[in-house]
């Protein structure tokens, strides 16, 4: 007996639920509505049946053959959607794939903590050009040519006159050049020395502060670089000043900090004197002042320079300057 209508769409009902691909939605469609398929033939045979039993068989068959089409075509598009998926399925149970955040480098972290320090302090932070001049970098700093005081750096020459600066130093002429005491400025920025090993890389960054006013003393310089070392470190944390030369400073020191490792008791990290050092200083030699025209009677000022680098990694406990720039994101991810 020819199968009702009726039962060729329960069938196929029930084979489209059992369905999981579109491969299988397209066979559906050819074996139900296709030229030969089973709803196609019922209607193609209607004609064989009793003339009053048409019309009904008819509505119904093109009824089932309607709803059949859309059904198909809604599960296939279902299907394709996610077809780019393994087997068109998706594993709802799986975690999404988070998304890698960027951190701050370390270098410029502590930049900007040794920046805002300043800024508290009543700093402005400036900035100077990498390619100087060699008159800015050495002459207005009061290093004439063949002074031995330029071996201390060993420069990267652009040309004759045009240098990778190698220190931030130059940064102090040329902003008193444009601006009249009082003059209170910090300059970060990089520097390039010809010099590579555990200790120097080729490029590194240095933070110059400079302040000029009427009766600037030593005093003053004391008092300020010791608040930014309590504040950056701690409060326990004692400084020294040695005497030291610089060609711009006029008298110069270095300053050295408390050892930050084993508290003043020695180690390998201060090579067990207790101090580490932290930065150049000194009042500003009045030759630089004469070289951009300020006053020396009446005004005076210091000026300090410290190596970012060096401070990160007594901050940080780092013993290898080169990690700074290897870019393993195992090693900045920490920061
Ligand atoms: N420019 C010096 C250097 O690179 C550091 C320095 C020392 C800067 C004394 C200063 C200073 O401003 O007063 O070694």
């Amino acid at each position: 007996m020819e199968k009702t209508i009726e039962q060729i769409e329960e069938e196929a009902l029930k084979e489209l639920e059992a369905s999981t691909n579109a491969e299988s939605i397209r066979a559906l469609s050819i074996k139900y509505l296709g030229r030969k398929g089973l709803v196609t033939r019922f209607l193609r045979n209607i004609s064989n049946l009793q003339q009053e039993k048409r019309p009904e068989a008819g509505r119904k068959a093109n009824e089932t053959k309607n709803h059949l089409e859309a059904l198909f075509r809604q599960s296939l598009k279902q299907f394709e959607t996610v077809s780019h998926q393994p087997n068109g399925q998706v594993d709802v149970s799986l975690p999404g794939r988070s998304v890698r955040y960027g951190s701050i480098h370390p270098i410029t972290l502590i930049t900007q903590q040794i920046c805002n320090i300043f800024i508290r302090l009543g700093f402005d932070i400036v900035e100077g050009p990498e390619v100087e001049t060699d008159y800015y970098n050495f002459e207005a700093l009061n290093i004439p040519k063949n002074h031995p005081a330029r071996d201390m750096q060993d420069t990267f020459y652009i040309s004759e006159n045009v240098v990778l600066r190698t220190h931030t130093s130059p940064t102090q002429p040329r902003i008193m050049e444009k601006q009249r005491p009082p003059v209170r400025i910090i300059a970060p920025g990089k520097v390039y020395r010809c010099d590579s090993d555990l200790t120097h890389t080729p490029m590194f960054h240095q933070i110059e502060g400079l302040l000029v006013d009427r009766n600037v003393s030593f005093g003053d310089l004391k008092g300020v670089l010791t608040a930014f070392v309590h504040q950056m470190f701690d409060e326990e944390t004692s400084l020294r000043f040695r005497p030291s030369f610089f060609p711009f400073t006029e008298p110069s020191a270095e300053v050295d900090i408390r050892c930050v490792m084993c508290k003043g008791d020695g180690c390998r990290v201060c090579s067990k004197t207790g101090w580490l050092e932290v930065l150049g200083a000194g009042m500003v030699h009045p030759a630089v002042f004469e070289n951009v025209e300020y006053d020396t009677t009446h005004y005076t000022g210091f000026a300090f320079g410290m190596g970012v680098e060096r401070i990160a990694m007594l901050k940080y406990g780092i013993d290898d300057i080169r990690k700074f720039f290897e870019n393993d994101l195992r090693f900045l991810g920490q920061f």
